[in-house]
């Protein structure tokens, strides 16, 4: 019998169902003692026994399903260690949980918060498996997750259909991305959509230069402005501060988000009318693009085999068009940023894109 556990956690994305199945595929494809328990909403379904058997026709017509058919939850790794309002011991619940199920391996769907947690119940001695899911594109150790190419996708589609109306109506509009503290999504929709001005995390920008190129545009009888914006872009005098000193200024901000700052600070110093567009969790939501569908399968096949194999501990992801197997250890708690000097953001400003810098 090979028992395998099966769930998905932190913000949903795109692809989640298609990188399981690619897993069950794999497995059924090799092995018809099979038991598969799909915990119920994350590390939860984990944590208090909230489970079903699965059989492999449960992942059948589940490839373009966006979404997660196990459901999610988001469980911050600070708090595993702290008892529930119950006083249970949330660590221990897993590890009771994945003892009494007799399983062999966790298969575990999942970005940086997930990671943190899925190589703490590694070290606890639990056999684990993961896969790199998140719009984010932010977890180390693999160029690629699952997510992030369809996010670009919806981004960019937002961004297009922005250029109209900006341009009928000779105004500035910002595009405030997802991405949480980098930049990944907005750099890429920025490119492929058109914008003139991409802001994001790993490049702090200065209003003034951001506010020249709306003028230098105008000059050039260009009346209307495309800025992508980070949601966690922050501007230079921001940057310097210390992180407290921040959390505590974004506390007291009047704006909804940096977007929405942004406007005022705009319409403020110019004569011109700014709009703010927030796709949000649209970004998230609906069917994977091709690209993800191929990558999850790719994934999913790849760590069917080292469960095959006997091998855990990893997370599999994709290098330089290739799948690849990378400690758990490795991964956990490293973000992989926007690097400011790569070729990315150096032929983005090429072509004279601004990142608000100079
Ligand atoms: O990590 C994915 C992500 O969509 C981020 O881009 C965003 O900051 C965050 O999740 C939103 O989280 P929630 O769905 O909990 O509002």
């Amino acid at each position: 019998m090979l028992r395998i556990g099966l769930l998905t956690s932190g913000g949903d994305c795109q692809a989640l169902n298609a990188a399981m199945r690619g897993v069950i595929k794999g497995l059924s494809a090799k092995r018809d003692d099979l038991e598969i328990y799909g915990f119920q909403d994350g590390y939860k379904g984990l944590i208090y026994g909230n489970f079903h058997l699965m059989t492999p026709n449960d992942f059948s017509g589940i490839l373009t399903r966006g979404g997660t058919i196990l459901g999610t939850s988001r469980q911050p790794f600070k708090k595993m260690r702290i008892p529930d309002e119950n006083g249970l011991d949330k660590v221990e619940a897993m590890k009771s949980t994945y003892h009494k199920l007799k399983l062999d391996c966790l298969v575990i769907l999942g970005g940086n918060g997930t990671h943190k947690s899925a190589n703490m119940l590694r070290e606890e001695g639990l056999n684990v498996v993961t896969l790199p899911k998140t719009i984010d594109n932010d977890l180390w150790g693999t160029d690629m997750t699952f997510g992030f190419q369809s996010a670009v996708d919806i981004a960019t589609d937002t961004i297009d259909r922005i250029h109209t109306t900006a341009s009928s109506h000779s105004r500035v509009f910002i595009i405030e991305v997802m991405g949480h503290k980098v930049g990944h999504v907005t750099l890429h929709a920025g490119i492929a959509g058109g914008a003139d001005v991409i802001l994001i995390p790993e490049i702090p920008y200065d209003i003034n230069v951001v506010t020249d190129v709306i003028k230098k545009r105008s000059e050039a009888g260009k009346t209307f402005t495309i800025l992508a914006v980070a949601e966690g872009a922050i501007s230079k005098e921001d940057a310097k501060l210390k992180k407290k000193q921040y959390k505590a200024k974004l506390a007291q901000r009047k704006y909804p988000s940096i977007a929405y700052e942004l406007a005022a600070e705009i319409e403020e110093k110019m004569d011109k009318e700014v709009r703010v567009t927030v796709p949000g969790h649209t970004q998230r939501g609906g069917s994977p693009c091709a690209y993800d569908r191929v990558i999850a399968t790719r994934v999913g096949a790849a760590a069917s085999e080292l469960i095959l194999n006997k091998e855990y501990g990893y997370m599999i992801g994709i290098v330089n068009n290739e799948t690849v197997k990378v400690p758990l250890s490795e991964v956990a708690g490293k973000l992989k940023m926007v690097d400011p000097k790569s070729r990315l953001v150096q032929e983005a400003k090429a072509i004279g894109i601004s990142f608000g810098d100079k």
